[in-house]
């Protein structure tokens, strides 16, 4: 009996390495690391006068470079809100991440953690107001939204690694990960706009790759620095065009169209108002709460990000599957050379928004993100 029950659980363990192979894995990519700090300012602390200097501002890097160094431009991933550079390390059930996927492919690795965040620097009463995310958010908007069905596509979300709720190890891990974060994208905004431009003043050009929160921080930044960037890869940036969508309430957001903060247009603008809008009837659905603005036409032109190829990468189950159209009409309109993958299109599926961390993640990267990166980037 036992030598029966030993040979059924070999055969199962058999049928299941049989399986899970056509998931793509990686071995470790030998390399060095290295981390340092950019954009610090000293500052009096809160109360004082002179004398008691304190330090703001400065983003925490992360550089890794493989030992074979075969491609011509580093990489450089801003992380999304809540999160930190840890996201692209390792995911939360301890599978190689992004960041040794593409060392594995030749690639120097920048990784920074967002001022204000993680390990940069918070200073009390010097650095605004934070949040956190709590974990009913975080498990109806990323890890399990196909329990709560906020948005219909959440049904189809098929690749969070566990079951994607409090309790599931894997969950645990990466909430305990997530950090408090700046509560106004205002000023993280101009934060990570003098730090990170700072950053790539040192070790541009790059390929910059965002998430989320930070999709408008490449907008920012590829306007700042357009010449040290030479393409953005936005995963599901944040959207759509000047109002929030899906989550009520569907507040106004996003002045300047894409950011928070000023960008350049031509015909340049002085106030966001000048940046005359319309609501585009075929790219919104009120019935899951997407209202999408275009600007009435001729467009102002985004004139220094008009020489950046970008990609916008969406995935089949999260909630920007329902606007992250209106947001890449909005940069074609304004004359960025953009594509848009939907995940689903070239035949992968079940995605959510923290697509790089699941279970396919790898996937992604290949088949989206390298492939991008090898047709678009010329040395
Ligand atoms: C504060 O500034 C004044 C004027 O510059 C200077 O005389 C004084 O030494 C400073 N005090 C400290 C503690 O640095
Ligand atoms: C580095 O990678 C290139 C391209 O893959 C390969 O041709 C070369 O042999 C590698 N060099 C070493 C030292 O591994
Ligand atoms: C920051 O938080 C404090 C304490 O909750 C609150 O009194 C203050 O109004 C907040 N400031 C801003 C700018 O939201
Ligand atoms: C997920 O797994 C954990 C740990 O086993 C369990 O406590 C929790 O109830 C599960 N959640 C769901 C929705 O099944
Ligand atoms: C709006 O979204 C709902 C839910 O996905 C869908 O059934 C409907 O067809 C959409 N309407 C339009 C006009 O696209």
């Amino acid at each position: 009996m036992f030598r029966v029950v030993t040979s059924l659980v070999l055969v199962l363990s058999l049928l299941f390495l049989l399986t899970s192979v056509q998931t793509k894995s990686i071995q470790g990519t030998l390399h060095r690391r290295n981390y340092f700090y950019v954009g610090e300012h000293y500052v009096n602390a809160p109360g004082t006068d002179n004398g008691t200097e304190i330090a703001f501002g400065q983003v925490y890097v992360e550089h890794l470079v493989p030992a074979n160094v075969t491609q011509p431009f580093p990489i450089l991933f801003i992380h999304g809100n809540g999160m930190t550079a840890t996201n692209f390390l390792n995911t939360p059930d301890g599978r190689l991440g992004w960041a040794d996927y593409f060392m594995s492919q030749g690639f120097e690795i920048y990784l920074v953690d967002q001022p204000s965040r993680g390990r940069s620097a918070w200073q009390i009463g010097v650095d605004g107001n934070q949040s956190a995310f709590n974990v009913a958010l975080v498990e109806s908007r990323f890890t399990a939204p196909q329990l709560f069905n906020l948005w219909p596509q959440a049904a189809l979300h098929t690749q969070w690694p566990g079951n994607g709720t409090a309790g599931d190890p894997v969950f645990d891990d990466f909430y305990a990960s997530m950090m408090p974060s700046l509560t106004s994208d205002e000023e993280s905004s101009i934060k990570v706009k003098a730090a990170v431009g700072k950053l790539l003043d040192d070790i541009g050009p790059v390929i910059l790759l965002t998430h989320s929160q930070s999709g408008q921080f490449g907008w920012i930044l590829g306007d700042f620095r357009p010449a040290l960037i030479k393409t953005i890869i936005a995963l599901e940036p944040i959207g759509p065009p000047f109002i929030n969508a899906v989550f009520p309430p569907l507040t106004p957001a996003r002045p300047f169209g894409l950011t928070e903060i000023p960008i350049t247009y031509s015909p340049p603008i002085t106030t966001s108002s000048d940046l005359h809008k319309q609501i585009n009837p075929s790219l919104s659905n009120s019935s899951v709460g997407v209202t999408c603005f275009q600007q009435t036409s001729p467009a102002r032109q985004m004139v220094n990000l008009v020489g950046i190829p970008t990609l916008v990468v969406t995935s089949q189950a999260s909630y920007h599957t329902d606007y992250d159209d209106c947001t890449v009409a909005y940069l074609q309109q304004a004359g960025v050379p953009v594509t848009h993958v939907r995940l689903e299109d070239v035949g992968i599926f079940g995605n959510g928004h923290m697509m790089f961390m699941e279970k396919n993640g790898l996937d992604i990267a290949e088949d989206v993100v390298l492939e991008w990166i090898q047709k678009t980037v010329q040395c």
